[in-house]
């Protein structure tokens, strides 16, 4: 984040930002009409990024085509959860809409563990395939880390085979879990420089905060992880330079709670009563005070599967030697 400098953008005034400290040293009128000015966010357009990423991959797929080595996804889904459907839907398509191999395995939500990871292990042996996916969450009788080990770590386009944490871990990533991928991309698109940043993520999960935590060490933030419980976690993210909310609730973060100037990443996705999306970010109130912030829809939603897509691409281009 720089401070003090003409933002310019399509569409906007050139506004000046400034940083808590260089709001005491405030410009004398009749410039201080600047300060309240400041105060609206820029929007990161996940939407649109994703779009520019998905269009750029489309040579890279027909490249490894002409080798006979077309990317390969296959989408395993057990059970019928309509969000997961849904998803699985979009990943299936997201391929398919750039030249990808893609097919989506479904099984009763009764089925036995065994047929999946029998399923999972002729995938494993398909030179067709390069990526493998079951869609979580799994029915409660699954061991999700056997399932989830049983994938071959060069197939792991999820990056949640243990050694691909593991790589991720030590800075040597082989496979990024495609949702902190995307928002780590949405960092560079919004040229935010993560280096000696305090940055907050909010949410512990092994798909998201996790990840993203790691992803933001390996980076220099200096990074603290919350989660719903945390004791008064305003005291964490009115100090964060970087706030990326994981939580899974609805409007959990509000703008009393940011610093000004923050960059605010929102990756929840919560349907409301009325049917209507929102994240785990209020945006109204956290825009007034931001420097930059995802909308939901439109933000790290669209990220996620075009990342996916980068993943089993890579995949691909790994086993053809490129
Ligand atoms: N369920 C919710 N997000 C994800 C994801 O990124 N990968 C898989 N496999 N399941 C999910």
């Amino acid at each position: 984040m720089r401070f003090g400098v003409a933002k310019r953008g399509p569409g906007r005034r050139n506004l000046v930002k400034y940083s808590p400290i260089q709001r005491e040293r405030r410009p004398p009128f009749p410039f201080s009409f600047l300060l309240d000015a400041t105060m609206t966010a820029q929007i990161i357009d996940g939407k649109a990024l994703a779009e520019t990423l998905r269009q750029s991959f489309k040579a890279r797929v027909e490249a490894l085509a002409a080798k006979g080595h077309r990317p390969g996804l296959v989408v395993i889904l057990v059970g019928a959860d309509p969000a997961s459907e849904v998803y699985v839907r979009n990943k299936v398509n997201g391929c398919l809409a750039i030249g990808m191999h893609s097919e989506k395995i479904t099984y009763d939500a009764s089925v036995d563990q065994a047929v999946v990871l029998a399923k999972i292990a002729e995938l494993n042996a398909d030179p067709n395939i390069h990526g493998i996916l079951v869609q979580l969450p799994l029915p409660k009788h699954f061991d999700e880390e056997k399932v989830l080990e049983a994938i071959s770590a060069e197939k792991d386009v999820d990056g949640f085979h243990a050694e691909n944490v593991g790589a991720l871990a030590q800075g040597n990533p082989r496979f990024i879990p495609c949702t902190p991928y995307g928002v780590m991309k949405m960092f560079e698109q919004g040229k935010v420089d993560l280096n000696g940043q305090e940055a907050v993520v909010i949410g512990r999960s092994n798909i998201v905060g996790k990840p993203m935590a790691l992803l933001l060490i390996n980076a220099g933030a200096t990074v603290t992880v919350c989660n719903s419980r945390t004791r008064d976690l305003k005291f964490h993210t009115s100090r964060a330079d970087i706030v990326v909310a994981a939580v899974g609730k609805p409007k959990f973060v509000t703008g009393d709670m940011i610093k000004p100037g923050a960059v605010v990443i929102d990756v929840g996705i919560n349907r409301l009563p009325d049917g209507k999306l929102c994240g785990d970010v209020d945006f109204a109130s956290c825009a007034e005070v931001a420097g930059q912030i995802t909308p939901v829809p439109g933000g790290v939603g669209p990220m996620t599967i075009t990342m996916l897509l980068a993943n089993t691409i890579e995949a691909a281009e790994r086993k053809a030697g490129l």
